[in-house]
C-alpha cells in the first residue's frame, strides 16, 4: 500500500522507498543507518555538501528575525538585495538584475515570459517563438514542459504552450534552417550549456557560439538554462563562462543554495532589461509569493561564501579529472560505451541491453548513488566529495558492470 506521499517522477503505485534521514559532506544515510556516497548531489544540487552547521545557523537566525516578507511592490528586503547583487557580481555580466523564484521550473517559465514580453516592449510583438533542443530538460511547469526535448515528459498533459519549436540537439544546420524559416518571429532560444537530465551532453565545439551568432543576427534572445551548470559545477560560476558564450538570460536554481532552502532565479542581462525598462509605466506582471524569500537568499549568500572560501570551483575541475579518468578506464575495459561531461557533471552510456535501473539498484546495495537515465547514467557529486570516495564509486561501478 503506497503512503500518503505521492512522489514526483515515480510510479504512483510504488510503495518501497529508501528513506534518507541524514547527511554529512558527500555522504547520506538512510533510516537504517546505512551510508551512501552520493554521486548525484541529491538531484544535481548539493554542491557544498550536507550537514553544514553554518548554513543552518544563518537560516535559523534569519527565521527568528523574520521568516519571510513578500517583495511585490513596494517591498524589498536586505537578503534578497544582497543575494541579487552577489549573483550579478559572479555572473558574466557587468550589469544585470536578478529575478527570484523557488524552483528551476519557475525560473524557466519566467525566462520564457520575460523573453516574449521584453520583445514586445522593444517593439517586436511578432517575436513569440521559443526554440529549444531535443534532449533538453527545462522543468515541469507548462512552459518548461512545452520546451522539453524529452518527449515522454510532454505526453498526456493536454495542450501545451504554443509557439515552441524543438530542434535536433546538436545540429548547427538544423538550427540555421529554423532561423531562416522563422527568424523574424523568434523571441528566444533556450538551451542548457551542458544538457543534464537528458543524459549529460556537452555541446559540440563551437555550437553555443554559433547559436549566439544566430540569435544576434535575428534579434532573438539566448537563454542559458543553468539550473545544473550554475554555481560552480563546471569549474566556473556559470557554464556560460566555461564556454565563453554570454547569453541574454541565465536561469539558475539547485546549487545556488545546495538545496538547504529552495531558491531559483533568472539573471536578466542588458538586452532583455532594455525591453523591461523601456517604458516607465510598464509593470512586470509576473512573480511568485516567494520571489526573494529571505531564507533562500540567506542560504544562497552562505553557500556562495563557502564555495569561495573553500575553493570549490577548482575542486569541481579536479573531481572531473579524477572521475573521468576512472570512467574512461571502465570504457577502455569494454564496460561502457561512452563517457562524457565537464567539471563535476558526467554521463555514461551502458552497453546495449544492460538494465540501468538494475545497475542503480546494485550500486545502492553497495552504498553508492548514481542516477539512471536509460540507457545512460549520470553523476553530479557534491563538490566536497573526496578522492577516496570518487575511487570507491568507480570501483563499485566496475564490480556491478562486470557482474551484470
Ligand atoms: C536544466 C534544468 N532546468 C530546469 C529544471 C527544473 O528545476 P526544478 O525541478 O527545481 O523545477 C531542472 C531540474 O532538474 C534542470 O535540470
Amino acid at each position: 500500500m503506497p503512503s500518503s506521499f505521492l512522489h514526483p517522477f515515480t510510479r504512483p503505485l510504488r510503495d518501497d522507498f529508501v528513506s534518507i534521514t541524514d547527511g554529512k559532506g558527500a555522504l547520506v544515510f538512510d533510516d537504517q543507518g546505512k551510508e551512501y556516497i552520493d554521486g548525484m548531489g541529491s538531484l544535481w544540487y548539493a554542491n557544498v555538501g550536507y550537514g553544514r552547521e553554518e548554513i543552518a545557523e544563518a537560516i535559523a537566525q534569519q527565521a527568528k528575525r523574520l521568516g519571510a516578507y513578500h517583495t511585490f511592490d513596494p517591498f524589498t528586503n536586505p537578503p534578497a538585495e544582497q543575494a541579487a547583487a552577489k549573483i550579478v557580481e559572479l555572473s558574466p555580466y557587468d550589469e544585470a538584475r536578478v529575478f527570484f523564484g523557488s524552483s528551476g521550473s519557475e525560473a524557466v517559465d519566467t525566462a520564457m515570459k520575460m523573453a516574449r514580453i521584453s520583445q514586445r516592449q522593444l517593439g517586436h510583438p511578432e517575436k513569440q517563438i521559443i526554440i529549444s533542443r531535443e534532449r533538453g530538460y527545462h522543468g515541469t511547469n507548462y512552459g518548461g514542459t512545452s520546451v522539453q526535448g524529452i518527449p515522454p515528459n510532454r505526453e498526456g498533459f493536454g495542450p501545451l504552450v504554443p509557439g515552441i519549436i524543438n530542434v535536433v540537439a546538436d545540429d548547427d544546420e538544423a538550427m540555421k534552417k529554423i532561423f531562416a524559416e522563422h527568424g523574424d518571429e523568434i523571441a528566444a532560444v533556450i538551451t542548457e550549456p551542458i544538457q543534464g537530465a537528458g543524459g549529460v551532453w556537452p555541446p559540440p565545439p563551437g555550437y553555443l557560439s554559433h547559436l549566439r551568432d544566430l540569435c544576434d543576427t535575428y534579434g532573438a534572445f539566448l537563454i542559458h538554462d543553468e539550473v545544473i551548470t550554475g554555481f560552480g559545477r563546471t569549474g566556473k560560476w556559470f557554464g556560460s563562462q566555461f564556454y565563453g558564450v554570454t547569453p541574454d538570460m541565465i536561469t539558475f536554481a539547485k546549487g545556488v543554495t545546495s538545496g538547504y532552502v529552495p531558491l531559483s532565479g533568472v539573471i536578466v542581462g542588458p538586452a532583455v532589461l532594455a525591453g523591461l525598462e523601456a517604458d516607465e509605466d510598464f509593470t512586470l506582471r509576473t512573480g511568485y509569493t516567494y520571489s526573494g524569500h529571505q531564507l533562500g537568499c540567506v542560504a544562497a549568500l552562505k553557500c556562495i561564501e563557502i564555495q569561495e572560501r573553500e575553493g570549490l570551483l577548482a575542486r569541481a575541475t579536479a573531481i572531473g579529472e579524477r572521475l573521468s579518468a576512472g570512467l574512461n578506464d571502465l570504457r577502455d575495459e569494454g564496460l561502457l560505451l561512452d563517457v562524457r561531461g565537464e567539471g563535476a557533471v558526467w554521463g555514461i552510456t551502458l552497453l546495449d541491453g544492460v538494465d540501468v535501473v538494475a545497475v542503480r539498484d546494485a550500486l545502492l546495495e553497495m552504498g553508492v548513488i548514481i542516477r539512471p537515465i536509460p540507457p545512460h547514467m549520470s553523476m553530479c557529486p557534491p563538490l566536497v566529495i573526496t578522492d577516496e570516495q570518487i575511487d570507491t564509486m568507480v570501483s563499485a561501478l566496475r564490480k556491478v558492470l562486470t557482474a551484470i
